[in-house]
C-alpha cells in the first residue's frame, strides 16, 4: 500500500478556521467564497491577505469590483488592519476596478482601466505578481465580473479562464460570490463555478438576532468539516468556533 499525501496547505490564519480543513486550503488552488449580502465575505478574504503578509510572508493581490480602496483600507484598520502600510512595502496590492466601472477619478496606483475585461485583469495580475511576488489573491467580487459580461455561458467560462490561471500562475486564490440558497440572482448555481472549493457563509436570523456561521462546502483533495460552525466577527477579525455547530436548514 502507498502511503497517503497529503497536499500542501496554505494557512488563512483565520483563527479557528484552518483546523476544518487540515491546516488550510490547498496551495495553488482558486477557491470560491460564497454568501448573501453582509455574510462576511468581503472580512474573510481580506483576512486572508492581511495574515498572509503579516504571519506567513505571503504577498497578496486583491482585485476590488465594488468597494473603492479607500473604503476597504478605511474598514480593515476597524479590525487593526493597515493595508496601506503592506501596499508601501510592497506586500500587498490592491487593483481599483470600481471606479472606472462608474466612471470616477482614481488616485490609485493601480488601476483597472478596461473593467471585467479578463485577458487585461490577468495581464495585470501577471505584471503585479512578477513587482511584488504576490503568492495570495482575491477577486471581490466575481459577481460584479460575471454581470458585465452579457452572454451568460461567456460569462462562466471567462470566471473560469481567471480561476485557473490564478492557479498557473502559482496563485492560492478566493473568489467572492453573491449566492444565496445556492444560486446568484442570475440563476449561476455554485457548481456552475469551477473551483476546486467552496466555502460558503452564511448570515441567517433566527429571531431577532443574525448569526454568522461557514461550512466548508466542498474541498477538493482533503477531508474536512461538513458541519455549519458559528463565527464571530470582532474587534481584530473573524473567530471560526470549530467546535461549535449551528442546526438547521441551511
Ligand atoms: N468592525 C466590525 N465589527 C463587527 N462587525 C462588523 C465590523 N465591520 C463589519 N461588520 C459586520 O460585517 C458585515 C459586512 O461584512 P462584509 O463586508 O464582509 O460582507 P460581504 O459578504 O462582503 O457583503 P457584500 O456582498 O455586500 O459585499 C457588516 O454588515 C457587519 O454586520
Ligand atoms: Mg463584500
Amino acid at each position: 500500500m502507498v502511503d497517503s499525501v497529503k497536499l500542501p496547505r496554505v494557512p488563512t490564519g483565520i483563527e479557528g478556521f484552518d483546523e476544518l480543513c487540515g491546516g488550510g486550503v490547498i496551495r495553488n488552488r482558486t477557491y470560491l467564497v460564497t454568501g448573501a449580502s453582509g455574510a462576511g465575505k468581503t472580512i474573510f478574504t481580506l483576512q486572508y491577505l492581511y495574515n498572509g503578509a503579516t504571519k506567513f510572508g505571503e504577498n497578496g493581490i486583491l482585485l476590488a469590483t465594488e468597494e473603492r480602496p479607500t473604503s476597504i483600507r478605511e474598514n480593515a484598520l476597524t479590525f487593526g488592519w493597515d493595508l496601506k502600510k503592506l501596499e508601501d512595502e510592497n506586500k500587498l496590492a490592491i487593483i481599483d476596478a470600481s471606479s472606472t466601472k462608474i466612471g470616477v477619478p482614481s488616485l490609485e496606483r493601480f488601476i483597472d482601466i478596461r473593467p471585467f475585461d479578463i485577458d487585461q485583469i490577468i495581464d495585470q495580475i501577471i505584471a503585479i505578481q512578477e513587482e511584488i511576488g504576490a503568492v495570495r489573491a482575491v477577486i471581490d467580487s466575481s459577481t460584479s465580473i460575471a454581470y458585465n459580461i452579457p452572454d451568460i455561458a461567456k460569462a462562466r467560462i471567462e470566471l473560469l479562464k481567471l480561476s485557473t490561471t490564478l492557479e498557473v500562475l502559482e496563485m492560492t486564490s478566493l473568489m467572492t460570490a453573491e449566492i444565496i440558497h445556492g444560486m446568484d440572482a442570475r440563476g449561476f448555481g455554485i457548481e456552475s463555478f469551477l473551483t476546486e472549493g467552496t466555502i460558503a457563509l452564511y448570515n441567517r436570523r433566527t429571531d431577532n438576532v443574525r448569526l454568522h456561521s461557514l461550512e466548508i462546502y466542498k474541498m477538493r483533495g482533503t477531508p474536512h468539516s461538513n458541519k455549519v460552525h458559528p463565527f464571530d466577527i470582532t474587534d481584530h477579525g473573524l473567530v471560526v468556533h470549530p467546535h461549535e455547530e449551528v442546526y438547521g436548514e441551511f
